[in-house]
């Protein structure tokens, strides 16, 4: 097999990626060790910065976003019982979008394979090689048979655990590492939301998040410790913690349902620099992971596939390097901002164990200036809805 652009992993940014690459004229295959319905029923992120969505629109793979999705033009910070709201369109004019990252991998499958795109799920044993000549090749067994893919680069979209980021010489990239003293405990459920908009809340018992999926799929969070086992936590527990952690005036009583799904997930934050070694271009969660609090995950995957496709473009379209050189500084400029963002929000919310009573002071004194102060509040606005990638370095 030829083509152009061989990218290993079809989540979001892969596939997003080979999406782009096919508007600007350029030619991809993608590779995934999942099957297809795996990959459409992953439960992940939920939330889209407002540029994002607005991207989906605009290379016409929103059309369902546009009917399913719920607009929030705020969320609520809550502390000391009171729920104060966060009222992002009137900060900085934009929102957020809640479409499930599972819906935009469904959108962007269909929409591949429908512009005649390859994609080989269930493949195995994948392997780069040669990505220090200009004759990359990926290799894997696909149905039992041995395959290759001769390509003039590689992108390496395949998630913190994939192949790709080890492939690279450990001498050639360093790793800046945080792993957080706690995790989360994720439900879905079905009942009636208690709010339109999220409640992001501080509590003495640790950090809770209520969250969607829909108007009746309520996504709820609440912190715990890291090696926590989910065996400790039937429904009713988790109920109850719930009700304790997110009661606040000025926010609706949380209503119980059915539990759907329920999961821990470790909390950490990861970079490499650089993000590209000669042929091969890390995106996505392969070159960096953020603590969920803040919802960026998706989203930086989103802004390195479109750094990285517009550089593509540029390199076949005009023979121009200059922006493919630049991807790594661009990209990793972005997302420690991002990194930034999401320490901050993880910092403020959450107990540490260990804490004294000063730094329990400080949150809150944290969390009451935040909502008394509206330039505190712009700030948190201009990161949550997503801040500008600049081209220009
Ligand atoms: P992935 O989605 O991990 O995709 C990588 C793909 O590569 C996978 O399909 C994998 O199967 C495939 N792959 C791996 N190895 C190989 C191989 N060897 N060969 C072929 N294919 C391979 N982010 C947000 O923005 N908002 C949120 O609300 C949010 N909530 C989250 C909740 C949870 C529980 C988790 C785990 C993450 C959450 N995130 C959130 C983060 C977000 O889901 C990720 O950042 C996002 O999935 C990154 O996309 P990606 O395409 O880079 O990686
Ligand atoms: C979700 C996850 C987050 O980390 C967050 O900050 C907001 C929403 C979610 O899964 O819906």
């Amino acid at each position: 097999m030829r083509t152009q652009i061989g990218i290993v992993g079809a989540g979001p940014a892969g596939l997003m990626l080979s999406h782009l690459l096919h508007l600007a004229g350029i030619h991809s295959i993608v590779i995934e060790n999942r099957s297809r319905a795996y990959c459409e029923a992953r439960v992940r992120a939920g939330l889209m910065e407002h540029w994002v969505s607005e991207l989906l629109v605009e290379t016409g793979v929103g059309d369902r976003m546009k009917r399913e999705s719920m607009v929030h033009d705020g969320t609520y910070l809550a502390f000391n019982g009171t729920a104060h709201h966060i009222d992002f369109s009137k900060l900085v004019g934009k929102h957020v979008v809640i479409y499930d990252q599972k819906e935009v991998v469904t959108d962007l499958i269909a929409r591949r394979l429908a512009d005649g795109g390859e994609i080989h799920f269930e493949v195995e044993d994948t392997s780069i090689h040669d990505f220090n000549s200009d004759r990359p090749r990926i290799r894997f067994r696909s149905n039992g048979q041995q395959q290759e893919i001769a390509c003039d680069f590689i992108a390496g979209c395949d998630g913190f655990h994939g192949i790709a980021r080890p492939s690279v010489p450990a001498t050639a990239i360093s790793g800046f590492d945080r792993v957080y003293p706690f995790g989360w405990l994720g439900i879905l459920a079905q009942s009636p939301p208690p709010e339109k908009e999220l409640i992001y809340a501080y509590h003495p018992r640790g950090f809770a998040l209520y969250s969607m999926r829909g108007p009746t799929l309520p996504r709820l969070y609440i912190q715990c410790a890291p090696d926590e086992d989910i065996e400790n936590w039937p429904d009713s527990r988790i109920w109850e913690e719930l009700h304790t952690r997110l009661a606040a005036v000025g926010a609706q009583e949380l209503t119980e349902g059915p539990v759907l799904q329920k999961g821990i997930t470790g909390m950490r934050s990861f970079m490499i620099e650089p993000m590209q070694y000669k042929r091969l271009f890390l995106a996505g969660d392969a070159a960096h992971i953020v603590p969920p609090t803040g919802a960026k995950g998706l989203n930086l995957a989103a802004v390195d596939v479109r750094v990285l496709a517009r550089a593509l473009g540029e390199f076949y379209g005009r023979g121009s390097r200059d922006l493919l050189d630049r991807y790594s500084a661009i990209c990793l400029r972005h997302a420690w901002k991002v990194q930034r963002f999401s320490w901050w929000m993880t910092s403020m919310l959450h107990l540490f164990p260990g804490d004294s009573a000063f730094d329990r002071r400080r949150q809150l004194a944290e969390l009451d200036y935040l909502t008394g102060s509206r330039a505190a509040q712009q700030s948190l606005a201009e990161n949550y809805v997503g801040l500008d990638v600049s081209l220009n370095m």
